[in-house]
């Protein structure tokens, strides 16, 4: 069975794909290479034993799209090509509907032009909003998004559900990825780090190793345990295995369907730096510093229909997120 992966080479696809080579899936990788490296399909190679085919390109191109789906027996695309980060998207949103939306739009015509109906989607918790009250079911309404990334999420997620009222043949699984951590156990592939991150995990490891100072914890005056953010970590292998159930799911069914894949579990930002220290023995200063603007107190899922209907439950603790997250960083130092 061969499978489309466009962004295959990223921080979630890569571990998918990794997935997808163990359960004997054929893969075809489509990447530009904008946040991910060429290395990563070697790495990939190492950890399963067996080579996805990887086709550098855009899936813009919509003439290279198509020839890869004349040429292969392709059943399905897991779409994970898009660009991520907030704060960017806030600076560059012609950039951002350009790459997600309409990339998202030449994907799903040159699909249908090539009869392929079947796709799974990364869709993101940020499509809750503020005004829901976690857990955060599927069937909550939508939020107001609070940035141009946010944005193309809800404004995918609304094309792919019209596609499939337009045509019965189409099937669809939105995921909603709550917060994904962690790092294959290999230390072969994780998150490839843009700049300064924004993002907690891999800020607390950037501290651990000394290339940055000092953690910010953004508010502590929260209406939650000990006053700063909660949020549902998930490890990115869990979401991984994710994917594998959704992409059986859209092979045996149409229509279109959103799970949530979280772990149900929300911690602090305190939480986590403190389960971090335990497990590494490592030392990460932090102040606290004033509220980021966008963020809210508290964010967590309920996955239970996840694992109702696609069978699955994460299963990896914070323990093994943190120890796996730290092993990834301490390997990208040595690498550097
Ligand atoms: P990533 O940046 O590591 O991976 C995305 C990959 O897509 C990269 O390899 C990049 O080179 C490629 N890409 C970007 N634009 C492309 C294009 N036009 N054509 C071909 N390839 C292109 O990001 P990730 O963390 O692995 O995220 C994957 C998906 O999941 C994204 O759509 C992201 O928005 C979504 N998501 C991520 C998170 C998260 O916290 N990481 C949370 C929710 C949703
Ligand atoms: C952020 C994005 C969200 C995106 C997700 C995954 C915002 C407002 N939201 O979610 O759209 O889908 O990343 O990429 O950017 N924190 C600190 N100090 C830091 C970094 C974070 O205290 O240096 C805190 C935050 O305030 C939050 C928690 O840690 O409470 C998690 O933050 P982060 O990892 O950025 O994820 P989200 O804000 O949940």
């Amino acid at each position: 069975m061969s499978v489309l992966v466009t962004g295959g080479t990223g921080y979630i696809g890569s571990h998918t794909v990794a997935e997808l080579l163990a359960k004997r899936y054929y893969v075809i990788i489509l990447d530009n290479l904008s946040n991910s490296k060429r290395d990563v399909v070697d790495s990939i190679e190492k950890i399963t034993g067996r080579t996805p085919q990887f086709v550098e390109g855009d899936i813009r191109d919509k003439a290279l799209v198509g020839r890869i789906l004349q040429e292969e027996p392709i059943e399905a695309v897991i779409h994970f090509a898009g660009s991520k980060a907030v704060g960017e998207s806030v600076r560059m949103p012609l950039e951002y509907y350009h790459n997600n939306v309409y990339g998202t739009i030449c994907l799903l015509e040159t699909m249908r032009d090539a009869g392929c109906k079947s796709i799974v989607f990364s869709s993101s918790a940020t499509v809750y909003g503020g005004e829901n009250v976690s857990p955060l079911r599927e069937d909550m309404p939508e939020g107001r998004t609070t940035n141009p990334y946010g944005t193309t999420k809800l404004t995918i997620e609304k094309i792919l559900r019209e596609l499939c009222v337009s045509d019965p043949e189409w099937s669809v699984s939105l995921l909603r990825y709550f917060n994904p951590i962690g790092a294959h156990k290999s230390g072969l592939i994780g998150e490839f780090p843009n700049g300064e991150p924004n993002n907690l995990m891999p800020y607390i490891t950037q501290v651990a190793a000394k290339k940055l100072k000092k953690l910010k914890v953004f508010g502590s005056d929260y209406n939650t345990p000990d006053g700063t953010g909660v949020r549902d970590y998930i490890h990115v292998v869990d979401l991984a295995k994710g994917h594998i159930r959704a992409l059986e799911r859209v092979l045996g069914r149409t229509g279109c369907e959103t799970f949530n894949l979280g772990t149900g579990q929300g911690y602090s930002v305190l939480e986590i730096v403190k389960s971090f220290v335990r497990v590494t023995g490592q030392k990460v200063p932090y102040d606290i510093a004033p509220r980021r603007e966008g963020d809210i107190a508290t964010c967590y899922s309920d996955p239970s229909l996840a694992e109702k209907e696609l069978g699955w439950k994460a299963e990896l603790g914070l323990d093994e997120m943190c120890e796996d997250s730290w092993r990834w960083e301490e390997q990208l130092n040595q690498e550097a």
